[in-house]
Order: structure tokens, then sequence, then C-alpha cells
């Protein structure tokens, strides 16, 4: 069978540099890989399967020899090339939040909704790094119990916002415990040893773009159109991984140990959750893998037939790289490339 000719565009950026490492590891079929960047990249060297490729520009010639292109640059890249990607019957599996809401865009997370991709009409994006793990819980539970609400606060990376924010943390960090002037680019204030209510921009309704993601993203990947959801984004001083503290009512009761058990039966999902041996999962821990990790699953003491639980999960995998590759597996497996 023919093997696809792949593109990554933005592959020296932090989600692009896993989906080679993701594209190695998974053993992804191709007949050839071209890399794309900015300008200041072109003409650097990166291994993949013990070949060097050189980083070339990002120009729509590229697409007109490529299969499938993956895109994680940024918004106005996305916007740009996924129209010319389509005339060039190249499918572009996009990271950006550009053209998720698209009715004609399937937004897929395999384990939920992989028959989306099949209607594809050459772009499919994957979500939002922090919605993904929470629609992948939601999705084991609600066979159990229909879901009523979700309230949902997250703990986000900086690498979900790129290479340039991993450095300044680190960067600010050694300036707090040297005492020297601190320099802040990436976020509207220091994010080294600080929290930061505010991801995206803030809509009329006081919610940011990242929180509206949350609620309009799982609606579109549950096809469940009218599920009350409500998020407040944090950006926090970790390098990998998003956490997400959540509350779920159902319509009838559903006990913790039930819950434990249908996620532990979930594909991707990994249940870390022993309080007695202070058993659950955090970013260190789960940062490089794939799966999505749930510990802390207790009744909620609030909400009437309400769960209360913790989430962990590397938003630069399964977040973001690993998603987008799955969904290009999906594509060679139905032979829609
Ligand atoms: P570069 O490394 O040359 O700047 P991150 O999310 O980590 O910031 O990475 C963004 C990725 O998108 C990087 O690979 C970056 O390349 C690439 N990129 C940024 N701007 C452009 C652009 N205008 N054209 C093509 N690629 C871009």
């Amino acid at each position: 069978m023919a093997e696809p000719r792949v593109t990554i565009i933005g592959a020296t950026g932090a989600v692009g540099k896993v989906a080679l490492e993701v594209l190695e590891q998974r053993n992804f079929p191709m007949s050839s890989l071209r890399l794309t960047a900015s300008e200041r990249s072109i003409g650097k060297k990166i291994d993949f399967r013990g070949q060097s490729i050189t980083v070339e520009a990002t120009t729509e010639n590229i697409l007109s020899e490529s299969d499938i292109a993956f895109i994680s640059a940024n918004d106005d890249i996305s916007r740009q090339l996924a129209p010319p990607a389509k005339e060039h019957n190249c499918v572009v599996i996009d990271d950006s939040g550009v053209w998720r809401m698209d009715p004609e865009v399937p937004l897929v997370v395999p384990e939920i909704n992989a028959t989306d991709i099949v209607n594809h009409k050459g772009v499919i994006s994957i979500p939002n790094c922090s919605t993904t793990p929470l629609a992948m819980v939601l999705d084991a539970l609600r066979p159990e119990a229909k879901i009523v609400s979700v309230i949902v606060s997250t703990y986000q990376s900086v690498s979900g916002t790129g290479a340039a924010a991993v450095a300044e943390l680190s960067q600010q960090a050694k300036s707090v415990l040297n005492n020297d002037p601190i320099e802040v680019e990436q976020y509207p204030y220091q994010i080294a040893f600080n929290l930061l209510p505010h991801i995206g921009s803030f809509n009329q309704n006081s919610y940011t773009s990242e929180e509206t993601k949350m609620l309009n993203e799982t609606r579109k990947i549950l096809h469940s159109p009218t599920l009350p959801v409500s998020a407040t984004c944090v950006r926090v001083p970790v390098n990998i991984c998003h956490s997400e503290s959540v509350n779920i009512q159902f319509e009838k009761a559903i006990t913790a140990e039930r819950a434990r058990q249908l996620l532990s039966n979930y594909e991707g999902v990994i249940v870390v959750d022993d309080p007695t041996e202070n058993k659950y999962p955090t970013p260190i821990d789960c940062a490089g893998r794939d799966e999505v990790f749930v510990g802390r699953i207790r009744q909620d003491t609030a909400l009437e037939n309400g769960l209360s639980l913790w989430i962990v999960s590397d938003n630069l995998r399964k977040g973001a790289a690993t998603n987008a590759i799955q969904i290009a597996e999906e594509l060679v497996k139905l032979n829609a490339w």
C-alpha cells in the first residue's frame, strides 16, 4: 500500500519537536518527511530515523508535494495554509484554534469520535490541549449516567504557550533566585512563582478564549451541543502537562468505585488513585506519556449526584502531537488521505 508524504509545519516548535518523536516511536508509515518553520530556522538540521532533515521555508509549494501536513505554528499560518492545502489534496491536521468550530471540519479525539474523520473535507482539527483529556474522561463516564453539568479549573503548563514561554519560565526563576530584575514578554505578568488566571483573550462575557474553547470544543467532540461546561483556565509555572480539577454532576448517582472502573477500562486513560499511599497523578510523573491520568476520584460534597476528580495529561503529547498522529493513523487505516 502506498505511504503518505508527510510535512510538519512548525517542526522546530514545542509541539513540532514532540511530533517528530511520536512519529518515530509509533513507526508511522511515510514515504517522505519534510519539515518547515519560520525564516530563522531555515537550513537547520534535524535528525529523524537516522537521517538528517533540513528545515525548509513554509511555502504553498510544499503542500502541493505532500499528502498529509501537520500544522502547529500559529493561527495566521493555519488560516493561510489550510485552503491551498485542500486545493492540492493535502490533508491538514491542524493544531490551531482557527478551524475547530467550522462545521465542515471534524474536531477529533480518536478514542471518542474517530468516525467523524470520514467526513473530512481536507482539514481535521485537533482540540485545545486542555479539552482533550476532559472530553476523554467525560466520554468514559457518560455511559453510566447522563452528564448534567461540568465545572473545571485548569492548571496549564507554559509549554502550551510555546518554546519561548518555557525558556522565559526558566529565566525568570533564575532571576528571582539571584535577585536580578525580571523580564516579562510572554505573559502580562511574571509566571515564575506565580499563577495567572488568564489564558487567551477576554471575551465580552468575561470568560477567556481558552475557557470558551473548553465549552464549545467539548460539546462538539462529544456531540452534546447543549452540555453546560464552566471553565476557569489558569497558567501555572510548570513546564509540561496540564492538570484539571473537575466537578461533574450526573443525572443519577455514580460511585467513585464505578467511576474508577469505567476510567480504567477506557482506552488511553490510566487511573492513579490511592490516597492511603499518597498516589495521584502529578505533572512531573505524567510528562512524556501519551495517556490521560486520573486520580482523587471522590463523591462531590456540593453537587447532587456529583463526582470530583483530578486529571493530568501531557499537553504536548495527547494534548497535541500524539492526538494529531493518531488521527493520521486513522486516515491511513481508512485510506482517506
Ligand atoms: P521557529 O522555531 O523558526 O520560530 P512554538 O509553539 O514552540 O512557539 O513553535 C512555533 C513553531 O511555528 C516553530 O516551529 C516556529 O518556527 C514556527 N513558526 C512561527 N512563525 C512562523 C511563520 N511565520 N512561518 C512558519 N513557521 C512559523
